[in-house]
């Protein structure tokens, strides 16, 4: 049986941190899916084609190991999409006591929705304090956010 997973966030943009939990969650599965989700509660600063793309080149620069899938959902559950290629787990990436307590309701309620269970995964301290919305602040404001963010990321935000 193959082990699929999702990995569903913002990536608005991608950074770092999110990047490190992508490759190393990759190893543990099959195939996964890194899903850019609409996320209304949120002001966006990139469409999702171009986060898509983005995400894309980042993870093939990382040496991605070839079982990642790109793709973007707007429409129903999160969990429909998980069914619908039929992974069985979400991963997260959790900085801090603040991520769990966000992530928690969500992960409880996807697992009633459909048995789909969510598994957290600390990203490397590192990158701990990285987060796109102070990407986004930072690079608005004009300043350099290459330390937080892949050179694709960093450099089409210099560019914009
Ligand atoms: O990167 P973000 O913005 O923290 O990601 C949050 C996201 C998009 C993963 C979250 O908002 C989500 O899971 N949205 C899907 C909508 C859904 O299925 N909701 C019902 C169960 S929680």
């Amino acid at each position: 049986m193959q082990r699929i997973a999702v990995v569903p966030g913002s990536f608005d943009p991608v950074t770092l941190g999110h990047l490190d939990v992508i490759v190393r969650a990759a190893g543990m599965f099959d195939e996964l899916h890194v899903l850019v989700v609409h996320n209304p509660a949120k002001t966006a600063l990139l469409p999702i084609a171009e986060r898509v793309s983005l995400l894309e080149t980042s993870i093939q620069d990382a040496g991605s190991p070839g079982n990642i899938v790109v793709a973007s959902w707007s429409v129903g559950l999160l969990v429909d999409y998980a069914t619908d290629v039929g992974a069985s787990v979400l991963v997260k990436g959790i900085r801090s006591q603040v991520d769990v307590a966000y992530e928690t309701p969500m992960a409880i309620v996807n697992r009633h929705l459909a048995g789909v269970e969510t598994i957290f995964m600390l990203p490397d301290p590192a990158h701990a304090h990285v987060s796109s919305s102070l990407v986004r602040q930072v690079s608005g404001l004009g300043g350099d956010v290459s330390p937080y963010v892949p050179a694709a990321v960093a450099d089409f935000l210099k560019r914009s």
